[in-house]
């Protein structure tokens, strides 16, 4: 195998615990039964801490965002003192949705039902008729119904259960690792969902392993080093995995093969931070991930890229790939963050919502096109929400990858032969959020360590 310069093992991550696992087989009925589907939705959905929003949707007082989860709708709504609160979007009269619409602005909700006035900290001002109410008037004695809600890298978070621990507890090591990115000032320039047919946990099991790289996606190991025994993969107690993949190298794949090392993509992520491919080929290939990091830390900051001051090197390079229990996988680099999550369909266990977005920083003055998976956009780009059925459209030559493999898998998981997993090391973080879905069901999570948000205000 062709050797590594010595400084490319200089920075290694710090390891998460990786808690022990019980050996789950993960059989196939908890991707088509409906009885699973029910246990998740009351045990696990309504108790975890769900990514649900972004702040930059909201920013003035009366903004308002609403999301789907499951069968439930949840209103993100900006208060006058620029906080958030987060309600059911249920009217408490009789059940109507108060909002269809993905974002708005209001000076309070007006029911389309009966017209009755909630404000935008979910009190109720006006009632028709309140005089003819046998149990006195409902203003000033009903309320949305409200929950959790925090904010962490610009994104709006919710949690159903009103005993839940906190945001920053159920985040744990994410919290730190993600702080320096400056997530939160980050644009979307990707925005497309699909409803697709698979279960939501096919679609999170696929990005919680790279196993399938090689056979699925053969067009990364020019760029990503996508062999395992060079690749560090973390679980945290808290639920949720982390992938370090060397970025801006070849793959040792690709030196096991006997292939070319320097492949077109690398030649291109080269030229890109001002360095010549010529200059790597011929046996200085493996060099080309610490040349990318000096040429980075130059040319970042030109470009005005203020987080890459806050970046270890291997952080300007590599790939961290993170999968946040229950329902969030993403890979961040330096300057870019793919952004990957699967909600339950609301009555089907054999479909989800995915979605398939993208964010990258946006620095004044800087007019290069952002490089998303679906191919550039410009960086002042207006960039519309797309929803449609899979298949309708494209969601990206990289995802449509995953999804013929997810949507057929989710055939097999049927099949009277299938009989459950037989896993690598390396597929381990699938096996750990089985078991982790099961904790929750079991009603062992969250931790005994709880502080409730909502008390806490
Ligand atoms: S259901 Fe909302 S006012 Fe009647
Ligand atoms: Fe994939």
């Amino acid at each position: 195998m062709t050797a590594r310069p010595e400084s490319w093992y200089a920075q290694p991550a710090e390891k998460w615990p990786d808690p022990k696992l019980k050996g789950h087989s993960i059989p196939g009925y908890r991707y088509h039964s409906k009885e699973f589907f029910h246990q998740e939705w009351e045990n696990m959905w309504t108790k975890v801490w769900l990514l649900l929003g972004r702040e930059d949707e909201i920013p003035e007082p009366g903004d308002y965002q609403q999301e789907e989860v499951g069968p439930e709708s949840i209103l993100m709504v900006r208060q006058q003192d620029m906080s958030i609160k987060a309600f059911y979007n249920v009217c408490q009269h009789r059940g109507a949705r108060l909002v269809f619409n993905e974002l708005g602005t209001v000076d309070a909700f007006t029911c389309p039902y009966h017209g009755w006035r909630w404000e935008i900290d979910g009190s109720l001002t006006f009632a028709l008729d309140p005089e003819d109410f046998p149990e006195g008037d409902p203003c000033g004695k009903l309320t949305l119904n409200e929950i959790a809600c925090d904010t962490f890298a610009g994104f709006i978070w919710v949690n159903m259960d009103p005993d839940c621990v906190s945001l920053k507890e159920f985040l744990g090591p994410i919290w730190d690792d993600w702080s320096d990115y400056e997530i939160h000032t980050w644009k979307r320039y990707l925005a497309l969902t699909a409803t697709v047919p698979c279960n939501w946990k096919v679609v999170l099991d696929n990005f919680n392993e790279s196993y399938h790289l090689p056979t699925v996606h053969p067009q990364v190991d020019g760029v990503v080093e996508e062999n395992y025994q060079w690749t560090q993969f973390d679980m945290s107690e808290e639920g949720h995995n982390r992938m370090w993949m060397q970025s801006g190298t070849p793959s040792h794949s690709l030196a096991k093969r006997g292939e070319e090392l320097l492949k077109p993509g690398l030649a291109f992520m080269l030229e890109q931070w001002g360095l010549n491919p010529d200059d790597f080929r011929g046996g200085r290939e493996f060099e080309t991930r610490e040349a990318l990091q000096k040429a980075m830390r130059v040319k970042g900051k030109e470009m005005g890229y203020t987080q890459f001051d806050n970046l270890k090197d291997h952080q300007l390079t590599d790939t961290y790939h993170y999968t946040l229990f229950p329902n969030f996988a993403v890979s961040v680099w330096a300057d870019g963050f793919h952004f990957l999550r699967a909600r339950p369909h609301p009555t089907d266990p054999g479909q989800c919502l995915f979605d398939n977005w993208w964010y990258a920083p946006a620095p004044e003055g800087l007019t290069t096109p952002v490089m998303t998976i679906n191919g550039p956009v410009e960086r002042d780009a207006e960039v519309e929400h797309e929803v449609f059925n899979y298949l309708d459209r494209s969601l990206s030559n990289l995802i449509d990858q995953d999804m013929g493999i997810t949507t057929g898998q989710q055939l097999g998981f049927r099949s009277r032969a299938y009989k459950g997993v037989y896993l690598a090391k390396q597929e381990h973080r699938i096996r750990r959020y089985h078991e982790l879905i099961d904790e929750y069901i079991e009603g062992k999570r969250p931790a005994p360590k709880r502080s409730s948000a909502i008390a806490a205000e």
